[in-house]
Protein backbone atom coordinates (compact mmCIF):
# COMPACT_ATOMS: atom_id res chain seq x y z
CA UNK A 1 0.00 0.00 0.00
CA UNK A 2 1.30 3.36 -1.16
CA UNK A 3 1.60 6.20 1.73
CA UNK A 4 1.27 9.60 1.14
CA UNK A 5 3.28 11.81 2.69
CA UNK A 6 4.00 15.57 2.14
CA UNK A 7 7.36 17.73 0.59
CA UNK A 8 8.17 21.31 -0.30
CA UNK A 9 9.15 21.57 -3.24
CA UNK A 10 10.46 24.26 -5.44
CA UNK A 11 8.94 25.51 -8.19
CA UNK A 12 12.03 26.98 -9.84
CA UNK A 13 14.41 24.60 -9.33
CA UNK A 14 12.90 21.41 -7.81
CA UNK A 15 14.64 21.47 -4.70
CA UNK A 16 12.91 19.40 -2.26
CA UNK A 17 12.56 19.57 1.49
CA UNK A 18 10.20 18.47 5.03
CA UNK A 19 9.83 21.79 6.11
CA UNK A 20 8.45 25.21 4.28
CA UNK A 21 10.77 28.17 4.10
CA UNK A 22 10.72 31.38 2.57
CA UNK A 23 13.51 31.15 0.58
CA UNK A 24 14.95 28.25 -1.97
CA UNK A 25 17.93 26.94 0.06
CA UNK A 26 18.97 25.88 -3.68
CA UNK A 27 18.09 28.62 -6.07
CA UNK A 28 17.66 31.37 -3.08
CA UNK A 29 14.07 31.69 -4.90
CA UNK A 30 11.62 34.26 -2.53
CA UNK A 31 8.40 32.13 -1.85
CA UNK A 32 8.48 29.53 -4.44
CA UNK A 33 8.09 26.46 -2.04
CA UNK A 34 4.97 24.50 -2.99
CA UNK A 35 3.70 21.83 -0.72
CA UNK A 36 3.17 18.71 -2.35
CA UNK A 37 1.83 14.99 -1.89
CA UNK A 38 4.34 12.81 -2.77
CA UNK A 39 3.96 8.92 -2.88
CA UNK A 40 6.07 6.34 -1.09
CA UNK A 41 6.16 3.01 -2.21
CA UNK A 42 6.24 0.28 0.81
CA UNK A 43 7.50 -2.13 -2.06
CA UNK A 44 10.17 -1.77 -3.80
CA UNK A 45 9.12 -1.34 -7.73
CA UNK A 46 5.47 -1.62 -8.17
CA UNK A 47 2.97 -0.16 -11.40
CA UNK A 48 0.25 1.69 -9.27
CA UNK A 49 -1.89 2.23 -11.87
CA UNK A 50 -3.24 -0.13 -14.96
CA UNK A 51 -3.11 1.64 -17.96
CA UNK A 52 -4.77 0.84 -20.90
CA UNK A 53 -3.76 0.74 -24.50
CA UNK A 54 -6.14 1.61 -27.20
CA UNK A 55 -6.12 1.48 -31.07
CA UNK A 56 -6.29 4.89 -32.77
CA UNK A 57 -8.66 3.94 -35.65
CA UNK A 58 -11.04 1.97 -32.81
CA UNK A 59 -11.71 5.21 -30.81
CA UNK A 60 -15.05 6.51 -32.12
CA UNK A 61 -15.61 10.45 -31.76
CA UNK A 62 -19.50 11.07 -31.06
CA UNK A 63 -19.50 14.62 -31.57
CA UNK A 64 -23.19 14.68 -31.08
CA UNK A 65 -22.62 13.05 -27.98
CA UNK A 66 -21.72 16.36 -26.37
CA UNK A 67 -24.10 17.22 -23.75
CA UNK A 68 -25.42 20.94 -23.47
CA UNK A 69 -25.68 22.83 -20.14
CA UNK A 70 -28.70 24.41 -20.96
CA UNK A 71 -27.20 27.79 -21.08
CA UNK A 72 -26.34 28.48 -25.15
CA UNK A 73 -23.42 31.19 -24.32
CA UNK A 74 -21.49 29.11 -22.07
CA UNK A 75 -22.39 25.85 -24.84
CA UNK A 76 -20.48 28.18 -27.19
CA UNK A 77 -17.86 28.87 -25.39
CA UNK A 78 -17.27 24.95 -24.25
CA UNK A 79 -17.24 24.30 -27.82
CA UNK A 80 -20.73 22.94 -28.66
CA UNK A 81 -21.82 21.24 -24.56
CA UNK A 82 -19.81 19.25 -22.44
CA UNK A 83 -17.56 16.58 -23.42
CA UNK A 84 -17.70 12.81 -20.65
CA UNK A 85 -14.99 13.50 -18.61
CA UNK A 86 -14.12 17.28 -19.08
CA UNK A 87 -12.53 19.11 -16.30
CA UNK A 88 -13.94 22.83 -16.76
CA UNK A 89 -12.16 25.53 -14.42
CA UNK A 90 -14.73 28.41 -14.03
CA UNK A 91 -12.44 31.26 -13.11
CA UNK A 92 -13.68 35.16 -11.98
CA UNK A 93 -13.52 37.91 -9.18
CA UNK A 94 -15.98 37.38 -5.92
CA UNK A 95 -19.21 38.03 -6.64
CA UNK A 96 -19.05 38.11 -10.15
CA UNK A 97 -21.41 35.35 -11.08
CA UNK A 98 -19.76 32.53 -10.82
CA UNK A 99 -21.86 30.27 -8.52
CA UNK A 100 -25.26 31.49 -10.36
CA UNK A 101 -24.20 30.68 -13.38
CA UNK A 102 -23.26 26.99 -11.77
CA UNK A 103 -26.56 27.01 -10.25
CA UNK A 104 -28.51 27.52 -12.89
CA UNK A 105 -26.57 24.29 -15.24
CA UNK A 106 -27.23 22.30 -12.35
CA UNK A 107 -31.36 23.90 -12.72
CA UNK A 108 -30.64 22.48 -16.32
CA UNK A 109 -29.45 19.65 -16.30
CA UNK A 110 -31.29 16.08 -16.83
CA UNK A 111 -29.17 13.82 -14.98
CA UNK A 112 -28.46 13.83 -11.32
CA UNK A 113 -26.06 16.83 -10.34
CA UNK A 114 -23.49 16.28 -7.50
CA UNK A 115 -23.41 20.32 -6.52
CA UNK A 116 -20.57 20.60 -3.83
CA UNK A 117 -20.80 23.92 -1.71
CA UNK A 118 -17.90 24.63 -0.08
CA UNK A 119 -18.35 27.62 0.28
CA UNK A 120 -22.02 28.20 1.19
CA UNK A 121 -24.68 26.34 3.19
CA UNK A 122 -26.93 24.00 1.54
CA UNK A 123 -29.74 26.16 2.62
CA UNK A 124 -28.04 29.35 1.12
CA UNK A 125 -27.72 27.48 -2.40
CA UNK A 126 -31.46 26.38 -1.83
CA UNK A 127 -32.44 30.14 -1.11
CA UNK A 128 -30.74 31.27 -4.52
CA UNK A 129 -32.06 28.00 -6.79
CA UNK A 130 -35.46 29.86 -5.38
CA UNK A 131 -34.34 33.27 -6.60
CA UNK A 132 -33.99 31.49 -9.81
CA UNK A 133 -36.14 29.08 -10.85
CA UNK A 134 -38.88 31.75 -12.01
CA UNK A 135 -36.36 32.19 -15.44
CA UNK A 136 -35.19 28.21 -16.17
CA UNK A 137 -36.13 29.30 -20.20
CA UNK A 138 -39.12 27.85 -21.40
CA UNK A 139 -37.51 26.86 -24.89
CA UNK A 140 -34.62 24.39 -22.87
CA UNK A 141 -32.76 23.48 -25.78
CA UNK A 142 -33.35 19.07 -26.64
CA UNK A 143 -30.43 17.64 -24.37
CA UNK A 144 -29.50 14.12 -24.06
CA UNK A 145 -29.52 12.42 -20.20
CA UNK A 146 -26.50 12.61 -18.95
CA UNK A 147 -25.26 9.76 -16.39
CA UNK A 148 -28.17 7.44 -15.09
CA UNK A 149 -29.70 10.20 -12.86
CA UNK A 150 -33.09 11.83 -12.06
CA UNK A 151 -32.73 15.57 -13.14
CA UNK A 152 -32.05 15.81 -9.16
CA UNK A 153 -29.42 17.97 -8.02
CA UNK A 154 -27.90 16.85 -4.80
CA UNK A 155 -26.48 19.41 -2.85
CA UNK A 156 -23.20 18.45 -0.94
CA UNK A 157 -21.39 20.44 1.70
CA UNK A 158 -18.36 19.38 2.03
CA UNK A 159 -14.46 20.95 2.36
CA UNK A 160 -12.65 17.54 1.85
CA UNK A 161 -11.60 16.87 -1.40
CA UNK A 162 -11.57 13.02 -0.55
CA UNK A 163 -14.48 12.74 0.58
CA UNK A 164 -15.74 14.09 -2.53
CA UNK A 165 -13.85 11.75 -4.72
CA UNK A 166 -15.29 9.31 -2.95
CA UNK A 167 -19.03 10.61 -3.40
CA UNK A 168 -17.92 11.35 -7.18
CA UNK A 169 -17.51 7.32 -7.50
CA UNK A 170 -19.95 6.12 -5.05
CA UNK A 171 -23.01 7.84 -6.76
CA UNK A 172 -21.88 8.46 -10.42
CA UNK A 173 -23.74 11.54 -10.65
CA UNK A 174 -24.47 12.90 -14.74
CA UNK A 175 -22.44 16.00 -13.85
CA UNK A 176 -20.12 17.39 -10.57
CA UNK A 177 -19.76 20.73 -9.52
CA UNK A 178 -17.26 22.34 -7.06
CA UNK A 179 -17.92 25.63 -5.90
CA UNK A 180 -15.06 26.33 -5.26
CA UNK A 181 -11.78 24.82 -5.37
CA UNK A 182 -10.58 27.19 -2.75
CA UNK A 183 -12.54 26.06 0.10
CA UNK A 184 -11.36 21.99 -0.19
CA UNK A 185 -8.17 20.77 1.25
CA UNK A 186 -6.68 17.27 1.44
CA UNK A 187 -5.64 15.70 4.60
CA UNK A 188 -1.99 14.67 2.97
CA UNK A 189 -1.05 17.95 3.32
CA UNK A 190 -0.34 20.50 6.09
CA UNK A 191 -1.38 23.84 3.81
CA UNK A 192 -4.25 25.61 4.33
CA UNK A 193 -7.41 25.99 2.04
CA UNK A 194 -6.30 27.82 -1.12
CA UNK A 195 -2.95 27.66 -0.87
CA UNK A 196 -1.07 26.92 -4.21
CA UNK A 197 -0.13 23.21 -2.99
CA UNK A 198 -3.98 22.43 -1.32
CA UNK A 199 -5.19 23.84 -5.02
CA UNK A 200 -2.86 22.26 -6.99
CA UNK A 201 -3.79 18.88 -5.30
CA UNK A 202 -7.25 18.79 -4.94
CA UNK A 203 -7.50 19.75 -8.55
CA UNK A 204 -5.45 16.92 -9.67
CA UNK A 205 -7.84 14.25 -7.49
CA UNK A 206 -10.94 15.69 -8.90
CA UNK A 207 -9.38 15.73 -12.58
CA UNK A 208 -8.49 12.38 -12.32
CA UNK A 209 -11.71 10.65 -10.57
CA UNK A 210 -13.79 12.87 -13.42
CA UNK A 211 -11.38 11.15 -16.18
CA UNK A 212 -11.80 7.49 -14.79
CA UNK A 213 -15.62 7.42 -14.75
CA UNK A 214 -16.02 9.93 -17.67
CA UNK A 215 -18.02 12.31 -15.69
CA UNK A 216 -17.53 16.13 -16.59
CA UNK A 217 -16.65 18.35 -13.80
CA UNK A 218 -16.95 22.18 -13.30
CA UNK A 219 -14.33 23.39 -10.75
CA UNK A 220 -15.10 27.36 -9.52
CA UNK A 221 -12.13 29.26 -8.92
CA UNK A 222 -11.75 31.96 -7.28
CA UNK A 223 -9.23 35.58 -8.90
CA UNK A 224 -8.22 37.99 -7.12
CA UNK A 225 -7.99 41.57 -9.50
CA UNK A 226 -4.74 41.19 -10.31
CA UNK A 227 -6.04 37.38 -11.54
CA UNK A 228 -2.83 36.19 -10.25
CA UNK A 229 -4.04 34.07 -6.84
CA UNK A 230 -3.08 30.68 -5.59
CA UNK A 231 -6.08 29.04 -7.71
CA UNK A 232 -6.72 29.43 -11.27
CA UNK A 233 -3.62 30.02 -12.62
CA UNK A 234 -1.85 26.78 -11.22
CA UNK A 235 -4.89 25.10 -12.52
CA UNK A 236 -4.74 26.14 -15.78
CA UNK A 237 -2.55 23.10 -17.00
CA UNK A 238 -4.01 20.64 -15.21
CA UNK A 239 -7.73 21.39 -16.39
CA UNK A 240 -8.96 20.39 -20.20
CA UNK A 241 -10.51 23.86 -19.91
CA UNK A 242 -10.56 27.08 -18.50
CA UNK A 243 -13.78 29.72 -18.74
CA UNK A 244 -12.99 32.85 -17.78
CA UNK A 245 -16.13 35.31 -16.06
CA UNK A 246 -15.36 39.30 -16.64
CA UNK A 247 -17.31 41.90 -16.10
CA UNK A 248 -17.30 45.06 -13.51
CA UNK A 249 -19.17 44.38 -10.33
CA UNK A 250 -22.13 47.00 -10.83
CA UNK A 251 -22.84 46.66 -14.10
CA UNK A 252 -24.99 44.06 -15.38
CA UNK A 253 -22.78 43.10 -18.28
CA UNK A 254 -20.83 39.54 -18.06
CA UNK A 255 -18.69 38.36 -20.86
CA UNK A 256 -17.46 34.62 -20.40
CA UNK A 257 -14.57 33.55 -22.65
CA UNK A 258 -11.89 30.20 -22.89
CA UNK A 259 -8.78 30.57 -22.39
CA UNK A 260 -7.97 27.37 -23.03
CA UNK A 261 -10.10 24.59 -24.28
CA UNK A 262 -8.85 20.73 -25.43
CA UNK A 263 -12.22 20.45 -26.70
CA UNK A 264 -12.95 23.22 -29.02
CA UNK A 265 -11.19 26.78 -29.67
CA UNK A 266 -10.74 29.38 -28.16
CA UNK A 267 -12.18 32.27 -29.86
CA UNK A 268 -15.99 32.18 -28.31
CA UNK A 269 -17.65 34.88 -26.18
CA UNK A 270 -20.34 34.09 -24.17
CA UNK A 271 -22.68 37.51 -23.19
CA UNK A 272 -24.48 37.10 -20.33
CA UNK A 273 -26.79 39.72 -18.41
CA UNK A 274 -26.67 39.61 -14.75
CA UNK A 275 -30.74 40.44 -13.51
CA UNK A 276 -32.37 39.64 -10.58
CA UNK A 277 -33.57 36.43 -11.77
CA UNK A 278 -30.14 35.23 -12.49
CA UNK A 279 -27.69 35.32 -15.38
CA UNK A 280 -29.85 36.01 -19.43
CA UNK A 281 -27.94 34.86 -22.72
CA UNK A 282 -27.34 38.25 -24.35
CA UNK A 283 -27.13 37.73 -28.27
CA UNK A 284 -27.00 41.29 -29.41
CA UNK A 285 -24.86 42.89 -26.49
CA UNK A 286 -23.97 46.15 -28.59
CA UNK A 287 -27.83 47.19 -28.02
CA UNK A 288 -26.96 47.16 -24.35
CA UNK A 289 -23.86 48.78 -24.64
CA UNK A 290 -25.19 51.64 -26.51
CA UNK A 291 -28.49 52.03 -24.84
CA UNK A 292 -27.26 55.14 -22.73
CA UNK A 293 -25.33 56.19 -25.44
CA UNK A 294 -25.25 60.29 -25.83
CA UNK A 295 -24.82 61.47 -29.65
CA UNK A 296 -22.67 64.44 -30.45
CA UNK A 297 -20.72 64.44 -27.98
CA UNK A 298 -16.91 65.15 -28.55
CA UNK A 299 -14.60 62.18 -26.83
CA UNK A 300 -17.43 59.85 -27.50
CA UNK A 301 -16.54 57.35 -30.43
CA UNK A 302 -18.87 53.65 -31.63
CA UNK A 303 -16.20 51.41 -32.14
CA UNK A 304 -16.50 47.69 -33.62
CA UNK A 305 -14.39 45.24 -32.21
CA UNK A 306 -14.66 41.87 -32.46
CA UNK A 307 -14.82 39.58 -28.99
CA UNK A 308 -14.34 35.68 -30.37
CA UNK A 309 -16.33 35.10 -33.55
CA UNK A 310 -18.85 38.23 -32.35
CA UNK A 311 -18.55 41.81 -33.86
CA UNK A 312 -19.27 44.43 -30.99
CA UNK A 313 -20.47 47.91 -31.17
CA UNK A 314 -18.89 49.29 -28.42
CA UNK A 315 -18.72 53.22 -26.71
CA UNK A 316 -15.45 54.02 -26.08
CA UNK A 317 -14.84 57.52 -23.98
CA UNK A 318 -11.31 59.21 -23.87
CA UNK A 319 -10.94 62.65 -22.25
CA UNK A 320 -7.59 64.68 -22.04
CA UNK A 321 -7.54 67.83 -19.37
CA UNK A 322 -4.77 70.24 -18.82
CA UNK A 323 -2.33 69.30 -15.67
CA UNK A 324 -0.20 71.12 -14.19
CA UNK A 325 1.27 67.80 -12.55
CA UNK A 326 4.58 66.85 -14.09
CA UNK A 327 3.37 63.25 -14.43
CA UNK A 328 0.01 63.50 -16.24
CA UNK A 329 -2.24 61.16 -15.26
CA UNK A 330 -3.18 58.18 -17.37
CA UNK A 331 -6.26 56.08 -16.31
CA UNK A 332 -8.03 53.12 -19.43
CA UNK A 333 -10.66 51.10 -17.45
CA UNK A 334 -11.39 48.44 -20.03
CA UNK A 335 -8.57 48.75 -22.34
CA UNK A 336 -5.39 47.38 -21.71
CA UNK A 337 -3.00 50.13 -19.87
CA UNK A 338 -0.03 49.69 -21.74
CA UNK A 339 -1.63 49.50 -25.36
CA UNK A 340 -3.23 52.80 -24.44
CA UNK A 341 0.44 54.52 -23.19
CA UNK A 342 2.01 52.47 -26.37
CA UNK A 343 -0.77 54.96 -28.31
CA UNK A 344 -0.29 58.16 -26.34
CA UNK A 345 3.69 57.77 -27.08
CA UNK A 346 2.83 57.26 -31.08
CA UNK A 347 0.53 60.18 -30.84
CA UNK A 348 3.06 62.34 -29.31
CA UNK A 349 6.20 60.85 -31.11
CA UNK A 350 4.90 61.13 -34.17
CA UNK A 351 1.48 63.70 -34.17
CA UNK A 352 3.09 66.01 -32.48
CA UNK A 353 -0.16 66.32 -29.99
CA UNK A 354 1.40 67.72 -26.56
CA UNK A 355 0.04 64.78 -24.40
CA UNK A 356 2.27 65.24 -22.00
CA UNK A 357 1.23 68.07 -20.25
CA UNK A 358 -2.73 66.22 -20.23
CA UNK A 359 -4.32 63.32 -17.91
CA UNK A 360 -5.40 61.39 -20.20
CA UNK A 361 -8.53 59.14 -18.94
CA UNK A 362 -10.02 56.12 -21.12
CA UNK A 363 -13.41 54.12 -20.61
CA UNK A 364 -15.20 51.62 -22.39
CA UNK A 365 -18.60 51.44 -21.58
CA UNK A 366 -20.85 48.82 -20.34
CA UNK A 367 -18.06 47.54 -17.70
CA UNK A 368 -16.64 45.23 -20.85
CA UNK A 369 -12.62 44.56 -21.46
CA UNK A 370 -11.92 44.72 -25.12
CA UNK A 371 -9.20 42.56 -26.14
CA UNK A 372 -9.29 42.89 -29.83
CA UNK A 373 -6.40 45.36 -31.04
CA UNK A 374 -9.33 47.02 -33.19
CA UNK A 375 -9.51 49.18 -30.69
CA UNK A 376 -6.52 51.57 -31.51
CA UNK A 377 -8.15 54.09 -33.14
CA UNK A 378 -9.77 55.68 -30.54
CA UNK A 379 -9.89 59.08 -29.24
CA UNK A 380 -7.75 60.68 -32.12
CA UNK A 381 -7.20 64.17 -31.17
CA UNK A 382 -7.10 66.68 -34.00
CA UNK A 383 -3.73 68.09 -33.85
CA UNK A 384 -4.77 71.94 -33.25
CA UNK A 385 -7.43 71.11 -30.19
CA UNK A 386 -4.63 69.94 -27.86
CA UNK A 387 -1.43 71.91 -29.53
CA UNK A 388 -2.93 74.94 -29.96
CA UNK A 389 -5.40 75.35 -27.54
CA UNK A 390 -4.08 74.35 -24.70
CA UNK A 391 -6.93 76.27 -22.13
CA UNK A 392 -9.63 73.78 -23.52
CA UNK A 393 -8.08 70.49 -24.40
CA UNK A 394 -11.68 69.38 -25.64
CA UNK A 395 -10.36 67.66 -28.73
CA UNK A 396 -12.48 66.02 -31.48
CA UNK A 397 -12.61 62.33 -31.96
CA UNK A 398 -12.19 61.47 -35.49
CA UNK A 399 -10.98 58.26 -35.27
P1 LIG B 1 -22.46 34.83 -7.23
O1 LIG B 1 -22.90 33.89 -8.29
O2 LIG B 1 -22.70 34.42 -5.82
O3 LIG B 1 -20.93 35.24 -7.42
P2 LIG B 1 -19.61 34.35 -7.26
O4 LIG B 1 -20.00 32.96 -7.05
O5 LIG B 1 -18.85 34.60 -8.55
O6 LIG B 1 -18.88 34.93 -6.10
O7 LIG B 1 -23.19 36.20 -7.57
C1 LIG B 1 -23.18 37.19 -6.67
C2 LIG B 1 -23.84 38.44 -7.16
O8 LIG B 1 -24.83 38.27 -8.13
C3 LIG B 1 -24.49 39.08 -5.98
O9 LIG B 1 -24.00 40.39 -5.89
C4 LIG B 1 -25.93 39.02 -6.24
C5 LIG B 1 -26.02 38.92 -7.73
N1 LIG B 1 -27.19 38.19 -8.20
C6 LIG B 1 -28.12 38.81 -9.00
O10 LIG B 1 -28.00 40.01 -9.31
N2 LIG B 1 -29.20 38.10 -9.47
C7 LIG B 1 -29.39 36.80 -9.15
O11 LIG B 1 -30.38 36.19 -9.59
C8 LIG B 1 -28.42 36.15 -8.31
C9 LIG B 1 -28.59 34.71 -7.92
C10 LIG B 1 -27.34 36.88 -7.85
MG1 LIG C 1 -19.76 31.83 -5.29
Amino acid sequence: MARTKSQFVCQQCGYSQSQWSGRCPECNAWNSLVETALQVQSSKLKVQNEGRIFKLSDIKIDEAGRVKTGETELDNVLGGGMVAGMVVLVAGEPGIGKSTLMTQVALNSYGAVLYVCGEESAAQVAIRVKRLSGSTSPSRPPSPKIGEGKGEVFLFESNDVDEVVQKFEGEKPGLVIVDSIQTLTTADLAGTAGSVGQVRECAQRLTAVAKRAGIPIFIVGHVTKEGNIAGPRVLEHIVDTVVWFEGERGQPLRLVRTVKNRFGGTDEVGVFEMTDKGLVGVTDPSRMLLSERVEEVPGSVVSVVMEGKRPILAEIQALAVPTQSPVPRRVATGIDYARMQTLVAVLTARAGLRLESHDIYVNVTGGIRLADRGVDCIGFFEPESIGEDRGGGRGRTSG
